[in-house]
């Protein structure tokens, strides 16, 4: 695992600096924040507006790190009573002695469940509340096949184009286009030119939206 700082951004949350590539986990504006408002508000709850009827609702998210994403999910589902099945890749798990440092969970019990999202084991499916169950797979995007997986929901969260372009490549878009359900919505932080036109090259109708603090725009996509 490459080094990582921990470092506070603006709405007082954590989130971590990778110096060799001189790139943030989340948003230097609010990293909690941001993760409510591009993946909770944008994604989880517009799809739940779109398709009333979810009861269950199958999420891939493209790279856990601080398991920040994977935490707030927990709670929402929990709160909109539905059940969640999550299933997020990483290349490179974060050390216990860095994820326990994290500041987001305030309560009692929110700690507890955000404790239980990163000790659950990896690479099968635990079911961590009675609301939410969690894959996690310590894996390379490249290597993943969701061959007999299929998902409502994909939380995109790559390191920016700029930092690791590989990730945005058209045959990643395609690899998310094809492990989505028909009607399945995308969603990330990004709003970069190429990658907008690859997205919808991939065949996604894309939506373009107001973005978090201290961003103009972010993606939205439905297949
Ligand atoms: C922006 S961070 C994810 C933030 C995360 N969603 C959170 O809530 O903290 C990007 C993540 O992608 C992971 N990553 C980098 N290259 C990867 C690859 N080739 N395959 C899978 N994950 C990768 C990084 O280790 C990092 O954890």
């Amino acid at each position: 695992m490459p080094k990582v700082e921990i470092f506070e951004t603006r709405d007082g949350s954590h989130s971590l600096l990778l110096p060799e590539m001189n790139e943030t986990y989340h948003s230097t504006h609010g990293a909690v924040t941001e993760s409510l408002y591009v993946f909770i508000d944008k994604g989880l709850k517009h799809l739940l507006k779109e398709q009333p009827a979810l009861k269950e609702v199958n999420i891939l998210e493209v790279g856990f790190g601080t398991g920040l994403n994977a935490w707030l999910t927990a709670v929402e589902a929990a709160n909109l009573g539905i059940k969640v099945n999550f299933v997020t890749l990483e290349k490179f798990p974060l050390e216990k002695e860095i994820w326990s440092q994290l500041n987001y969970a305030q309560s009692e019990s929110d700690q507890k469940l955000f404790k239980s999202v990163h000790e659950a084991k990896w690479n099968s499916m635990e079911k961590v509340s009675q609301n939410f169950s969690i894959q996690k797979l310590e894996t390379d995007i490249f290597e993943f096949k969701p061959e007999d997986m299929s998902f409502d929901l994909v939380y995109f969260d790559a390191f920016a184009p700029s930092k690791q372009p590989e990730m945005w490549q058209p045959e990643v878009l395609e690899k998310m286009y094809n492990a989505l359900k028909k009607s399945g919505v995308f969603v990330t932080y990004c709003a970069q030119g190429q990658f907008k036109r690859d997205f919808k090259s991939a065949g996604f109708v894309a939506e373009e939206l107001e973005g978090p603090p201290g961003k103009k725009e972010m993606t939205r996509g439905k297949k």
